[in-house]
């Protein structure tokens, strides 16, 4: 048995793997860097099991030219938009991913970067490096107040819920919601409105996005929608970078028709729009929404549990298909 992974991962993952399966060959990409096409294909081809990243485009040709062993794709993300699934069914390969365990931490990320934007932290931070600190004023660095505001989630996930709860509970901020379906819970829970995306952005002084990357949501935040927000709103995305027309944000930005954005996320990752970071009123991290320690280690063991499940005729908890 060969289980390639295309990434280096906690070595909680690699020891799982290892002793449920002592006779595999387990490689693992010895780079500090996404291999290409060629080179994954080169690593990996005749491979049982592939543990990919988000990172990795994996569609139907690759999935073709790893060959006929293939049994199962566990990527390391609940998001698998990179994953082309029709080809992994038509191929009878099982494609796991890792729901729940990154939920506190990316809704943590989410708070976070809504803060900074709204108290405009890491503009604080380079003034105050800068040595331009130059003693308290009552008109320094006025940002905008979180208690009591109204917080807009797109999309009503495990990570959606949890944001607005925080911002609910812990800041007393009013939530709407734009999601397909009625969500009941939340409205108990959380008294939170169901309202369409249009309402959603011209009523909300923080807007959170948290829907996966699918053709209806590529740009679903597009120039027109972006007019539609407050100039004093902030907009926050964890979620995948395209949902968002990144050019038209930088403009948005630029011209101060939206107060400030916080992006864990981006359109061309790890690129970024032409201008973005010049911006001082964005707030600019490297998608580590799921990075602390805890999960990314359970992120690990969830995909070992997925390639031993397949590879030993058993069903993976976390099937996607
Ligand atoms: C995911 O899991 O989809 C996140 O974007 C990275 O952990």
């Amino acid at each position: 048995m060969f289980i390639y992974l295309t990434r280096a991962v906690p070595e909680v993952a690699i020891d799982l793997l290892a002793n449920a399966l002592p006779d595999a060959r387990i490689e693992v990409n010895p780079h500090d860097r996404n291999l290409n096409r060629a080179e994954l294909i080169e690593a990996a081809a005749g491979c049982d099991a592939l543990v990919c990243t988000l990172a990795d485009p994996i569609d139907a040709t690759l999935i073709e030219d790893l060959g006929p062993q293939l049994k199962v794709i566990a990527t390391y993300a609940v998001g698998y938009n990179n994953i082309d699934l029709q080809a992994a069914k038509n191929r009878g390969i099982a494609v796991c991913n890792t729901p729940g365990v990154l939920t506190d931490a990316t809704a943590e990320i989410a708070v976070g970067l809504l803060l900074a934007c709204a108290r405009r932290m890491t503009e604080g931070d380079n003034l105050t490096r800068q040595g331009l600190f130059t003693g308290w004023a009552p008109l320094l660095h006025r940002g905008h107040g979180v208690y009591g505001k109204t917080v807009g989630i797109v999309g009503a996930g495990r990570i959606g819920k949890r944001v607005a709860a925080t911002m609910k509970h812990g800041f007393g901020c009013r939530i709407l919601y734009h999601s397909r379906e009625d969500h009941v819970d939340w409205e108990n829970e959380l008294e939170a409105e169901k309202v369409e995306l249009g309402e959603l952005l011209s009523r909300s002084d923080f807007v959170s996005l948290h829907c996966p990357l699918t053709p209806d949501t590529r740009h679903l935040l597009d120039a027109d929608m972006l007019k539609l927000m407050k100039p004093t709103a902030v907009l926050v995305n964890t979620a995948r970078g395209p949902v968002v027309d990144e050019q038209a944000l930088v403009q948005a930005l630029r011209e101060k028709r939206i107060a400030a954005a916080g992006l864990d996320v981006y359109e061309n990752e790890p690129a970024l729009a032409p201008g973005l970071s010049e911006l001082e009123n964005a707030v600019l991290l490297p998608h580590i929404g799921s990075a602390t320690m805890e999960t990314r280690d359970e992120m690990g063991r969830m995909c070992a549990r997925a390639v031993i499940a397949v590879l030993t005729g058993q069903e993976p908890a976390h099937r996607v298909v």
